[in-house]
């Protein structure tokens, strides 16, 4: 399952798009029964961005897609396969791919979603290598999108401090020198998919005028709960996938962990003993917005020209599922 290995994929491009809306802990305050003080000392979030009522994922995914193409210095042409990680589709079916492939006109590339929650942008990369490893695909646009807002019941002050929504993409192709994906680890425990879900509209409660009086189509989360198993397995995934690289926690320029509350990100670091300059953080700009937060800050890494050659990177995440995963990335 895990792999060291010679031939490698590698990130040519990133990209992602954040709506424009802003939504801050002081506007919280006048909907729920909040703080900003609190907000910002248990989660360290200062404000996330709302889409508005007319987008949807694909809508986001698209601008981020076009981004990381941009960036790659590619056309929509260029790329044979898109990959979708969403928890938050634009429907059910189709896939919230399609739709993003209607919207880059990449006519007929195939398209499908993967719904993994907040991992799935890491089981993207690692299907990624295995489907351009084994000559299936030369080139992928891999996407990770979620309106999680709109799932979320604003009336609980337990979850809607929580999330934001955005889109952050990366195109993948065959490395050709020693930068890309040097080892991964993934995981899943579905004994503990109640602990984080959206329990109806799907085929177990069908949406009805029961399930929406019951807020079964909200998200539903025991956040202690989560924030255990979050630092323990996101401590094993980093670990493991270290370990099969054949690397030390010293060779680690930047632990990127999925933005879902700053004390997760912080304990993470501190389990790992890796110093806190190296671990980034930009949870307090966007909230956690579940696929999209490794991405956006690859992409506000890179940008910014904090990337060098040579970096050893840690990806690490934890979702629903429950499902963890880590990457190390050469850069
Ligand atoms: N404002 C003020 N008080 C609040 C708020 C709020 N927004 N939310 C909860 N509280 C109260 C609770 O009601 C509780 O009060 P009580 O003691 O009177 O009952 C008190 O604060 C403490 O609540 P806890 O749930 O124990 O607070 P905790 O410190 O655990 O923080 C939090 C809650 C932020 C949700 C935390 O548990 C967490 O981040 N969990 C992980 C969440 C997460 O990572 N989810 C996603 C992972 S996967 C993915 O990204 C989809």
């Amino acid at each position: 399952m895990e792999s060291q290995k010679k031939r490698k994929i590698k990130i040519t491009g990133t990209g992602f798009y954040a709506p424009d809306k802003i939504l801050t802990n002081f506007d919280l305050e006048k909907m729920v029964d909040t703080t900003d003080e609190w907000i910002f000392t248990r989660t360290g979030i200062r404000e996330r961005r709302i889409a508005s009522e007319d987008q949807a994922t694909s809508d986001l995914a698209v601008e981020a897609g076009k981004r990381a193409l941009k960036n790659a210095g590619l056309k929509v042409k260029d790329i044979d396969l898109i990959i979708v990680a969403t928890s938050t589709p634009d429907t059910i079916f189709p896939s919230t791919a399609c739709w993003v492939q209607k919207g880059l006109r990449a006519d007929h590339i195939p398209a499908f979603d993967i719904s993994v929650g907040c991992t799935g942008f890491l089981y993207g990369l690692i299907l990624a290598e295995g489907m351009i490893l084994s000559g299936i695909n030369k080139r992928i646009l891999l996407i990770g999108g979620e309106i999680l807002t709109k799932v979320t019941n604003w009336k609980d002050r337990n979850t809607c401090v929580l999330f934001g929504d955005a889109a952050g993409a990366v195109v993948l192709e065959e490395s050709d020198d020693d930068s890309g994906i040097l080892s991964y680890y993934w995981r899943a425990d579905g004994n503990l998919g109640n602990l984080l879900s959206q329990p109806g509209g799907g085929s177990r409660i069908p949406a009805s005028v029961q399930s929406i009086a019951q807020d079964l189509h909200y998200l539903q989360m025991k956040g202690n709960e989560v924030f255990k198993h979050a630092v323990k397995c996101m401590g094993e995934a980093a670990l493991e996938a270290l370990k099969s690289a054949g690397l030390k926690r010293e060779d680690v320029d930047y632990l990127i962990p999925h933005q879902a509350n700053i004390r997760i990100i912080e304990a993470t670091g501190r389990r790992l003993k890796i110093p806190r300059e190296k671990v980034y953080s930009n949870i307090h700009k966007y909230g956690n917005t579940s696929v999209a937060t490794i991405p956006i800050c690859l992409d506000e890494l890179h940008k910014a020209d904090k990337l060098k050659k040579g970096d050893v990177l840690v990806l690490d995440a934890f979702g629903a599922g429950f499902t963890w995963a880590a990457v190390v990335y050469r850069w």
